[in-house]
């Protein structure tokens, strides 16, 4: 099977061109300026740009939490991340503490398998940092291709761990050739402003938002560089919302210290006023929580100089019927809100048509740097000879009104509901299957593979 993308305009990390690209079966084969090539198809893409398929290196597909479970599956999830431009997501495997890591693989394999329409990957989030634990991080990276472990330094009581279980991992991780990733927020002093709201009757979404302060994430992630700096391990942290956050990477740079840093799309766009003492607010009652307009104009900073390479999602969307589990208590509101259909065309349409981040930019932080990153470069992230032919054909003109009423993920109401867009993904390509065309799904759930990822050293 060849197909021929004609006339379009090729964007990568680094290059801006017009011309032509050649697929056999599931790679690219050729990139040129009109190449007279015969092929099955043949798709003019005039007035697009090309661009290699998004990756979403932060979702939680079907995953149990709070009570319940998340509530796009792996086929409902994949199909919303294609249609939004998104080809390759990577989910949690999450470890039950005083169980193994092996026993949290299984389980989201069989949530997985055979269901997923893109391709997709598994971090493994270690809860329970044990000898029983540290010996399995040598199969999970050399068998199984996790080359990344997630921690939370949140969650006290089911997923949070210790200092002394997070120095011993990294060590164990950096041994073997992975990264070590993060949920950077101080755990306890969370958990004691969560319990004195609760006693004092503030039991509205708002004090979701006052129990987790900007300094609760600036100094988890100020401890967690400082213990990746010890080790040495390449580091990650994911989800970051805020100026003193952003402070702490930008501390350890100069001390030619790396770390990696995320942020999602929810952070650069949306702000801590939604939060009020009404229960709209559940709809973005997320961890860590939406913040100030002085941390939206650092994260959109911090995107530009480099300091922070990945736009991610966090996609962990919950029913508005779900979310009702904390009418009377914001703490027990399952935390998570739906975006991995919108990151594409929302960071498009406010970063770079707003003139605010180049196009290449775009490229970088929602596909190119989180295959680096991971592991997976030049497979993904890019438009290259011999990389999957992952491919996006994107209308940068197009405008569009995002809802919950045309939107495919799982879930009664959309995040950015209203919000106006210009920028559409058109054609989206699956290892060289057109995947969505004209609004609709061409792939089936078991369509989308599982990667196994290559090692990492931290440099990208
Ligand atoms: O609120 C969130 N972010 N839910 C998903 C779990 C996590 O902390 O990433
Ligand atoms: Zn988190
Ligand atoms: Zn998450």
């Amino acid at each position: 099977m060849s197909l021929l993308i004609t006339n379009g305009r090729i964007v990568t990390a680094d290059e801006d061109f017009a011309g032509d690209v050649f697929i056999e079966n599931e790679t690219i084969s050729m990139i040129g300026r009109h190449l007279s090539l015969k092929a099955d198809r043949v798709i003019d893409a005039s007035g697009m740009l090309v661009l290699p398929g998004g990756i979403d290196p932060h979702v939680h597909l079907d995953m149990p939490f709070m009570g319940t479970y998340s509530s796009d599956d792996y086929a409902t999830g994949t199909a919303a991340a294609l249609h939004g431009g998104t080809t390759m997501v990577i989910d949690f495997v999450i470890q039950t503490q005083g169980k193994s890591l092996r026993d949290a693989l299984v389980e989201w394999q069989g949530r997985s398998n055979g269901k997923a329409c893109c391709d997709y990957s598994f971090h493994m989030a270690v809860t329970d940092f044990n000898e029983n634990t540290k010996a399995e991080i040598a199969s999970m990276v050399n068998d199984e291709g996790i080359t990344s472990f997630k921690t939370f330094m949140a969650y006290k009581g089911s997923l949070m761990i210790d200092d002394r279980q997070m120095a011993g991992l990294m060590e164990e991780v950096k041994r073997h050739g992975g990264m070590v990733s993060v949920h950077a927020t101080n755990g306890d002093l969370i958990d004691f402003l969560v319990t004195k709201h609760r006693a004092e009757g503030k039991l509205a979404p708002l004090y979701h938002y006052l129990s987790q302060p900007e300094i609760t994430e600036s100094e988890a992630s100020g401890r967690f560089v400082d213990m990746a700096w010890q080790t040495g391990v390449p580091s990650y942290i994911v989800h970051l919302t805020c100026e003193g956050a952003l402070n702490q990477i930008r501390r350890a740079a100069q001390r030619n210290q790396k770390v990696f840093a995320e942020t999602c799309t929810q952070y650069l766009l949306l702000d801590a006023s939604l939060y009020g003492e009404d229960f709209e607010g559940a709809k973005w009652v997320m961890s860590p929580p939406l913040r100030e307009k002085k941390d939206q104009k650092a994260l959109w900073g911090g995107l530009d100089q480099g300091s922070i390479q990945v736009v991610a999602t966090d996609h962990c969307p919950f029913t508005w019927d779900q979310k009702q589990k904390g009418k009377d208590d914001f703490s027990k509101i399952p935390n998570g809100h739906p975006g991995i259909e919108n990151r594409m065309e929302l960071l498009f349409s406010e970063g770079v048509n707003t003139g605010i981040i180049s196009v290449n930019k775009f490229v970088e932080v929602t596909s190119t740097n989180a295959a680096k990153i991971f592991g997976m470069f030049p497979k993904k992230g890019c438009v290259a000879v011999g990389s999957d032919a992952d491919l996006v054909i994107f209308d940068p003109n197009e405008e569009h009104t995002m809802s919950a009423k045309s939107h495919h993920m799982n879930v009664d109401y959309s995040a950015y509901e209203g919000w106006k867009t210009k920028g559409k993904t058109k054609t989206v390509l699956m290892r060289g299957t057109v995947a969505v065309e004209d609004g609709e799904l061409k792939v089936k759930p078991g369509h989308g593979a599982y990667v196994k990822r290559n090692k990492v050293n931290g440099i990208i």
